[in-house]
């Protein structure tokens, strides 16, 4: 891992990498805690029972309640999926291996939450997606689960407040909160899972029997995201109010506590997906990840398979690792796999030169009394390179008093150098973007007066420096939040993951993004002036939430949809363009490539009438996983049940999006099937924009649906028009199915092709 993606994706994510990586290092008779998966026993009863059968002799006997006493090895029985978590000496880990109806084992890891994170927040945020509100009724009745760090119960975004019904019958949940009081209608359960975490032995030990309190602010923040109620008068330092409310604000939530400050255990994630599909919830949240794996050697891929197949949407973060290609978490056809980027909104700060260049930049401190007057501009980088990031310290041999100081970003937090600046005697500043983070700006609550701004606008203020030696001058001056089209959005952010997907180059990765660049949501703990509850920070972790509260509301609207429908209609009606009808860019403000935003940005409203829907039971799983060259016991980790793939002849994925790879001169042939969810008596005819040497048939090219719910299937050849030339190339377009009838539906596919010329791709 490099060093920028180490500090600007998370400076745990690093901690995190080196910590497993040592934890599967160790070995002789240390305890490490694994995963283990065998065949469900339909003879035992008791899966728990059978479970322990597995260990060594005195765990089947002993029936011990408390978790966390260094005998009891047993971690987590699990029961959606067929497997247990127990500390284990590699010997008695070769004994298990060895014993009828084991599956597979795996060390469990740490995974982080995907956040980037500012420190602080006194910003207001409030989603306009509201055309769907009145179809789903907010989200009413469902149930949506987060899987994070806790919850900060009694914040005004977790108060029923009177209005909301009572959850559903089918809900089991319970509230580990002692004070009752703080589950509600809205906050309907809360759950701690800390086994794993602490059999890891790291700093944060969680008590097993504390409540699941939120002390980071991560989970509060993306539960509030996604169904955080009303809260009128939000106000905000030197900011307007307004209100602040979540994407689904009459959906219930439960809380399942499986992360530390520092990161998660795969082993707790499990117990936590694993009761949530116990307690019934609908959706089920993952802002957390870590780097790809093979499906069945990822717990958090398994449990997630076990939520889908009893009907449960499970929407994950992609991950904060971007730009790098191959960069994803979470890549599983059955998880939605989600990006981060902007939304019309920034709190602008507008630099201005001696020469008279303008560059806008951000902000969240805007004071109003600093004088828009021209000062002296210095950047300490450019007489000692060491100074460039503005660290404590760093500037002592640098006159800086009463000036505005250019800083870079990295090495140290953007509002630590502002400190090191003020504490210098400086008197504004100017963080520039490094080339990786391009045009993404980060807003954050400054100590002085500054303005972060793109790498390439940083690059002009430099050669402004350089070209005027000692009298260069600056100013800053301070817009407030600006909001609309004036602000180009959506633009991909620097750290959102990147495809081609790594467990599998046949499925296009990730599926769709969502606002996650400066995010305003409740937050434990105080902050700013007026005192408030909210922070801003960004990451996919952010808008992951966002995709869960859409995912709620059109369960809402659609209850009959499964989660494989739910997930096509949100890809098939995402939106391509910026709000300036540009295509969307990246974070170096070219055309984003379908590795960086998948089908688009959601478009919720347009996802509640889809017409037609790529649908899949859990089933259709076996052959895909089967077609990956998988093992029968690989196969069979991941199903939860005893799989032969030689029962299984190859299949296409019923898959929203198109992924192939041709060869030079020949063809690949895929099958797909759609379902009419509109109205009956509807018929489509295809489009086809065909990628650069790449040219697409469909057979049939039109489809008439008499009834609701009819199936099509339909065939797509790819066939690559180069013949001869060598080299390596991916190619983009589309398939849409457009409505015949006068209506206004299509239904986008992108495609993705892979042209093989010789070399690896
Ligand atoms: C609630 O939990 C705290 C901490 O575990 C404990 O000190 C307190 O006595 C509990 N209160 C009640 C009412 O059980
Ligand atoms: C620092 O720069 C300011 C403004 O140019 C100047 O007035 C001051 O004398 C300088 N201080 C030192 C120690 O050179
Ligand atoms: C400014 O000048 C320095 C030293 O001559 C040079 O290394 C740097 O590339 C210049 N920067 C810009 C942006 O022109
Ligand atoms: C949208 O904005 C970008 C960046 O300013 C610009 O390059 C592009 O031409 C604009 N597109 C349209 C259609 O105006
Ligand atoms: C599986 O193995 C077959 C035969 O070796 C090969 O043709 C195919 O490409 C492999 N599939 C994958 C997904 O690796």
């Amino acid at each position: 891992m490099d060093e920028l993606t180490c500090i600007f994706s998370s400076l745990l994510l690093c901690c995190l990498l080196a910590t497993s990586a040592s934890l599967e290092h160790s070995s002789g008779t240390d305890l490490k805690t694994y995963i283990v998966h065998v065949l469900p026993n339909p003879i035992v009863s008791n899966s728990e029972d059978w479970h322990r059968s597995f260990l060594p002799p005195p765990q089947h006997i002993v029936s011990v309640v408390e978790p966390t006493t260094p005998a009891e090895r047993l971690l987590y029985s699990y029961r959606s999926v067929s497997a247990f978590a127990a500390r284990l000496t590699e010997q008695e880990l070769r004994d298990v291996e060895r014993r009828p109806g084991f599956v597979s084992a795996y060390p469990d890891r740490m995974v982080p939450l995907l956040t980037t994170r500012t420190p602080e927040f006194l910003g207001l945020y409030s989603d306009t997606e509201q055309g769907l509100w009145k179809d789903s009724n907010y989200g009413e009745g469902t149930i949506v689960g987060i899987m994070d760090t806790g919850i900060a119960a009694g914040l005004p975004s977790f108060q029923d407040n009177g209005l909301l019904p009572p959850p559903p019958a089918r809900w089991k949940g319970v509230c580990e909160f002692n004070a009752s009081s703080l589950c509600n209608n809205k906050l309907i359960g809360a759950r701690n899972f800390a086994r794993g975490l602490n059999a890891m032995n790291n700093h944060d030990k969680i008590t097993a029997a504390a409540p699941p309190s939120d002390t980071e602010g991560h989970g509060t923040h993306a539960a509030s995201t996604a169904v955080g109620m009303f809260v009128d008068g939000a106000s905000v330092d030197g900011q307007a109010g307004g209100t602040a409310v979540g994407i689904a604000p009459r959906a219930h939530l439960s809380v399942y506590r499986v992360c530390a400050p520092r990161g998660c255990a795969t082993s707790d994630i499990m117990a936590g997906i694993d009761a949530a599909i116990g307690d019934g919830v609908d959706v089920i949240s993952l802002s957390l990840g870590g780097s790809s794996r093979p499906y069945y050697r990822d717990g958090i891929a398994t449990s997630s398979f076990a939520a889908v197949a009893s009907g449960i949407f499970v929407s994950c973060a992609g991950g904060n690792s971007g730009p790098k290609a191959s960069s994803l978490s979470n890549e599983a056809p059955w998880m939605l796999t989600v990006a981060a980027s902007t939304v019309d909104r920034n709190v602008r700060t507008t630099v201005t030169l001696g020469d008279g260049q303008r560059f806008d930049g951000e902000s969240l401190y805007q004071p109003t009394d600093f004088p828009p007057t021209q000062l002296p501009l210095v950047y300490p980088g450019s007489t000692f390179s060491s100074a460039a990031y503005c660290s404590s310290g760093s500037l002592s041999r640098v006159n800086v008093t009463g000036k505005i100081v250019l800083c870079d970003t990295g090495n140290v937090g953007r509002v630590a150098k502002g400190k090191a600046v003020k504490n210098a005697g400086g008197a504004g500043m100017i963080i520039a973007n490094r080339k990786v983070e391009g045009y993404t700006t980060l807003t954050d609550p400054h100590v002085l007066p500054a303005s972060v701004v793109s790498y390439t606008d940083g690059l002009k203020i430099k050669s402004y420096i350089n070209s005027t030696t000692s009298d260069a001058k600056a100013s800053i001056t301070f817009k407030g939040t600006v909001t609309g089209s004036s602000v180009l959005a959506p633009v991909v952010a620097y750290f959102s993951s990147r495809g081609p997907s790594k467990a599998d180059r046949n499925i296009l990765k990730p599926d769709i993004t969502g606002p996650g660049v400066n995010i305003l949501a409740a937050w434990p703990f105080d902050i700013g002036t007026p005192a408030a509850k909210f922070n801003i920070i960004s990451g996919t972790s952010m808008s992951t939430p966002h995709l869960t509260g859409v995912v709620a509301v059109l369960k809402a609207a659609h209850p009959d949809w499964s989660p494989a429908a739910i997930k096509s209609a949100i890809m098939t009606t995402a939106s391509r363009t910026t709000n300036n009808g540009s295509m969307i860019f990246d974070q170096n403000m070219n055309k984003a490539d379908f590795f960086a935003i998948g089908a688009g940005h959601v478009d919720p409203v347009a996802a509640s009438n889809p017409g037609l829907v790529y649908d899949l039971s859990p089933a259709d799983y076996v052959p895909y996983l089967c077609g990956l060259n998988y093992t029968d016991s690989q196969v069979t980790t991941i199903v939860h049940k005893a799989i032969k793939c030689a029962d299984y002849g190859p299949a296409d994925l019923n898959y929203p999006s198109f992924m192939v790879f041709v060869s030079h001169g020949s063809s690949v042939t895929v099958t797909r099937t759609v379902t009419n969810v509109g109205a009956a008596g509807s018929s489509y005819s295809v489009r086809i924009t065909e990628p650069v040497g790449v040219s697409v048939t469909v057979q049939p090219d039109t489809l008439s649906f008499s009834q609701a719910n009819e199936k099509a299937q339909f065939i797509v050849t790819f066939t690559s028009d180069r013949s001869g030339s060598s080299g390596s190339s991916y190619s983009e377009g589309h398939l849409t199915w457009v409505s015949a009838d006068g209506g206004d539906i299509s239904v986008k596919s992108p495609i993705m092709v892979g042209i093989n010329g010789g070399g690896n791709m």
